[in-house]
C-alpha cells in the first residue's frame, strides 16, 4: 500500500536526505510540507512537487490534513517533542530524527502517547550496511565473549578554523546538547544495535572550546552552552566495558565513525568515512589472524543493503525488517544522553535506572 506522507521542517536533512527519500520510494509519497521559514517551505515545496494548497506553516494544518496518513519530523530537536505529540494525539505514526526530544521525561511521554502505533526513529547509520553486517557477526557468535567495545564519532565542522555561525545546534534551549545529541546519539544507538546490548552506567567529560560564535545576522556575538566534544566510559551489561569519543573538532574529518570491538575468539573494525563515504567492516578471527596480529577487510554480503524510507514504508505496511529504531531505542537513547550530560555535569560515574 502507498502512503501518503507529509513532512515537517523543510531543511538540511529534509533536502538532502528524507524528501528524495519519500520520492524514490515507491511505498511512499510526498502530499504535504510544513515549515514556519517561507522561503525554505517554497523551495522545497516547489523542488518536491508539493501542491501550494498542501504547504503550511503551522504543523497543526499538516497533521489534521485528510490525505496525510504519516508524518516525517525533520525539525530542529526542540521542537520534536510537541510535533510528534501532536502526530501520536491524531492517531497518525511518524518518523521521527533524532536525538528524539530535549529529555527523558518528554520521551517518556511520547513512548507513552506512542502505544501501539507505527513509529521511527531516524539513526540512520543503522541502514548502513556494514553496521548490519557487524550486528550479524556478533550474533552469530564468532566473537566470543565481548569485552571492548571503543567508538569514535568525530567531525570537524565545528573547529576554529571553520567559523562555523551561532546555529541552533551550538544553544542549549534549541538542541538540547551540542557533538553528543548530534553525532553522540547516534554512537550510542549504534553499539546498543550492533552488540544487542544495554547500558548500565556511565562516567562523561564533556567540553566546549569556542564559547563565544557570531551571530547569524552578522550583529556581534552569543554564547555556546553545548558541548563541542563529549568523552565517556561505559558499563555494558555482560560485563562489557566501552568507550566513546565524540567531537567536532577533529581536524580533516568529515563524517568519520570507528567501533571497535574485541571478544575472546575475534575482533572487529566498522568504519565509515575513512575512505570519503565508505562504510566496511574489518575482522581478526581465529588463531592464524590472531598470531599474526592481522586484521582484513571482508565483502559486505548484499544481503544488508537496507533503505531509511523504504524501511519506514515496511513499517507502515507491517513488513518491517525490525532493525530500524522505534520511539523504544528513541526512548532508550535519550535516557543515555541524560546520563552522560549528568554525570558530566556532577564529574561522577551514573547508573542508568
Ligand atoms: N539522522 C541524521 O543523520 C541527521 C543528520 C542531520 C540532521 N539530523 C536531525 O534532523 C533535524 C533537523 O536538522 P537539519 O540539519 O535539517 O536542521 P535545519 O536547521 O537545516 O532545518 C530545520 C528546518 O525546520 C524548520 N522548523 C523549525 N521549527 C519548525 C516548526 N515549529 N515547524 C515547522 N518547521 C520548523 C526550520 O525553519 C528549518 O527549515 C535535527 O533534529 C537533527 O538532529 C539528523
Amino acid at each position: 500500500m502507498k502512503h501518503r506522507v507529509g513532512l515537517v521542517g523543510a531543511g538540511g536533512i529534509a533536502e538532502w536526505g528524507h524528501l528524495p527519500g519519500i520520492r524514490d520510494c515507491p511505498d511512499l509519497e510526498l502530499v504535504a510540507l510544513c515549515d514556519i521559514d517561507p522561503g525554505a517551505l517554497k523551495a522545497k515545496g516547489d523542488k518536491f512537487n508539493v501542491a501550494p494548497e498542501y504547504r503550511f506553516s503551522d504543523y497543526n494544518d499538516l497533521i489534521n490534513c485528510d490525505i496525510v496518513d504519516a508524518v516525517d519530523i525533520t525539525t530542529p530537536n526542540d521542537v520534536h517533542f510537541e510535533i510528534a505529540m501532536a502526530v501520536a494525539k491524531a492517531s497518525k505514526p511518524y518518523a521521527l530524527e533524532k536525538p528524539v526530544t530535549m529529555n527523558a521525561d518528554q520521551s517518556a511521554q511520547l513512548l507513552s502517547a506512542t502505544g501501539n502505533l507505527a513509529s521511527m526513529v531516524c539513526f540512520s547509520y543503522r541502514f548502513k550496511a556494514a553496521v548490519r553486517f557487524a550486528r550479524d557477526i556478533v550474533s552469530k557468535g564468532q566473537l566470543g565473549v565481548i569485552h571492548h567495545v571503543n567508538t569514535q564519532y568525530f567531525q570537524a565542522w565545528g573547529g576554529h578554523e571553520n567559523k562555523a555561525p551561532l546555529l541552533w545546534r551550538f544553544q542549549k534551549d534549541r538542541a538540547g546538547s551540542g557533538a553528543l545529541g548530534d553525532l553522540g546519539c547516534h554512537a550510542i544507538d549504534l553499539v546498543r544495535f550492533i552488540l544487542n546490548k544495554e547500558y548500565l552506567s556511565v562516567c562523561a567529560h564533556n567540553g566546549t572550546f569556542t564559547k563565544k560564535r557570531n551571530l547569524l545576522n552578522g550583529e556581534g556575538t552569543g554564547t555556546v552552552d553545548v558541548d563541542d566534544f563529549s568523552n565517556f566510559l561505559v558499563e555494558i551489561e555482560d560485563d562489557i566495558s566501552g568507550s566513546f569519543q565524540i567531537t567536532r573538532y577533529a581536524y580533516g574529518r568529515n563524517n568519520y565513525q570507528r567501533i571497535e570491538i574485541y571478544g575472546s575468539k575475534g575482533a572487529l573494525v566498522y568504519k565509515l568515512d575513512e575512505e570519503p563515504g565508505v562504510d566496511s567492516v574489518e575482522v581478526c578471527i581465529g588463531d592464524a589472524m590472531r598470531e599474526s596480529f592481522t586484521f582484513a577487510k571482508l565483502p559486505t554480503p548484499g544481503k544488508h543493503k537496507s533503505d531509511q524510507m523504504q524501511s519506514f514504508a515496511d513499517i507502515l505496511n507491517g513488513k518491517g525488517d525490525g532493525l530500524a529504531a522505534t520511539i523504544k531505542d528513541g526512548h532508550k537513547n535519550q535516557v543515555m544522553v541524560d546520563a552522560v550530560l549528568k554525570s558530566a555535569d556532577e564529574c561522577k560515574w551514573i547508573v542508568l535506572q
